[in-house]
């Protein structure tokens, strides 16, 4: 029996939430284990009423769950920087979810801007590290607001933090199974202490790791394979800030935010699983929005959850749909609206 937390969030959050929650419910149905939603309403609109942001108690319920399932947080209304920062880094954080993982998969029918690349040429993961680097909030001004400024941001790298994210990396490309190729990207020939230590730990991890070929790419010069040789990439490990980065790059060749999904995990503990899309107020309540990353969502939930076979099945309806039925990824054209691709998907769960 699961117990999943759902934070439907703000904007089009909810909307995309309901429908991962169709084939959510149409694969327990069909495997046969059940589980119990729990639903918080964290978000802009609850912190503009009671300034509530992630408060401690329910940071403590959620260290009671199997997994946190979230639609988007964001809102045109507050300021930027304070849901981010006072909900997802603090949950991230405290719940040491260490790992961002973002798989990069172009299905079938779905279109990529890169020209002649092909399902079979874009497949890959990247391994952010998610609690460390320029994301602790580490630094601070100097004489703020006067012509002397000083502002100071710091990376803050960790050998326990480094060491764990590259073996998470690791064990991750051993079990995919695919090319067993580990590309780590960093900037050595200018970041040269963070990122020697990044790189004298990944050589000394790759040493156990025989069956896998360690690679090494610039971060720049990634953004450039990307485009152009997006083949040649398996599993990619980065840190916080870079992962960031090229992460969003990346969904854009797998067919845009409307079908790249994320994990924020904790291997040992609570994880949370999320659509990249954010909470497009332009889209809200409108029935439009993509559904798709939510979903596959709903399936890297399930694969982390150990339920391998039923994420399978949620990754074969999602790969119907988006080759039978959308017509385009982007919100407004797909041919169907948001909640007509959650009910054929659990239509093709059900039929499966
Ligand atoms: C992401 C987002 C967040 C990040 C923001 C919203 C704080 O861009 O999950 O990639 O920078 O990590
Ligand atoms: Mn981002």
């Amino acid at each position: 029996m699961y117990k999943i937390a759902v934070v439907p969030g703000d904007g089009t959050g909810p909307e995309v939430v309901r429908e991962g929650l169709k084939a959510l419910a149409a694969v327990a149905q069909k495997k046969g284990f059940s589980y119990e939603l729990i639903n918080y309403d964290l978000g802009g609109e609850r912190y503009m009423k009671t300034g509530d942001l992630l408060p401690e108690s329910i940071i403590s319920e959620f260290r009671q769950c199997s997994a946190i399932y979230l639609g988007a947080i964001g809102h045109p209304d507050v300021k930027p920087g304070i849901l981010e920062k006072g909900i997802l880094l603090t949950m991230r954080f405290e719940l040491d979810q260490y790992i961002n993982l973002r798989p990069v998969k172009l299905l079938s029918g779905v279109e990529t801007p890169l020209k002649d690349k092909c399902p079979a040429d874009i497949d890959f993961v990247v391994v952010r590290e998610n609690t460390e680097g320029l994301y602790t909030g580490a630094g601070g001004f100097l004489k703020k607001g006067t012509l002397d400024e000083v502002a100071i941001q710091e990376s803050i790298n960790t050998r326990k933090g480094v060491e764990r994210c590259i073996r998470y990396a690791f064990d991750f490309c051993r079990k995919r199974g695919q090319e067993k190729k580990l590309t780590f990207c960093g900037k050595t020939n200018v970041l040269t202490y963070a990122h020697d230590m990044w790189q004298r730990v990944f050589n000394e991890v790759a040493r156990e790791y025989s069956d896998i070929k360690p690679d090494y790419a610039n971060v720049d010069a990634i953004c450039m394979w990307m485009v152009k040789n997006p083949e040649w990439f398996d599993v990619i490990v980065t840190d916080n800030m870079f992962g960031d980065i090229i992460t969003d790059l990346a969904a854009m060749i797998q067919g845009g935010v409307g079908v790249a999904a994320g994990g924020n995990i904790n291997p040992e503990g609570v994880s949370m699983f999320e659509p990249m899309g954010g909470s497009a107020p332009k889209y809200t309540g409108q029935n439009i929005i993509n559904p798709i990353a939510a979903i596959a969502a709903v399936q890297m939930m399930l694969s982390v959850l150990g339920q391998d076979d039923a994420a399978k099945l949620v990754e074969d309806a999602i790969q119907k749909v988006v080759l039978k039925d959308m017509k385009s990824m982007s919100a407004g054209n797909m041919g169907l609206s948001t909640s007509q691709v959650g009910d054929r998907i659990a239509d093709y769960i059900a039929q499966a």
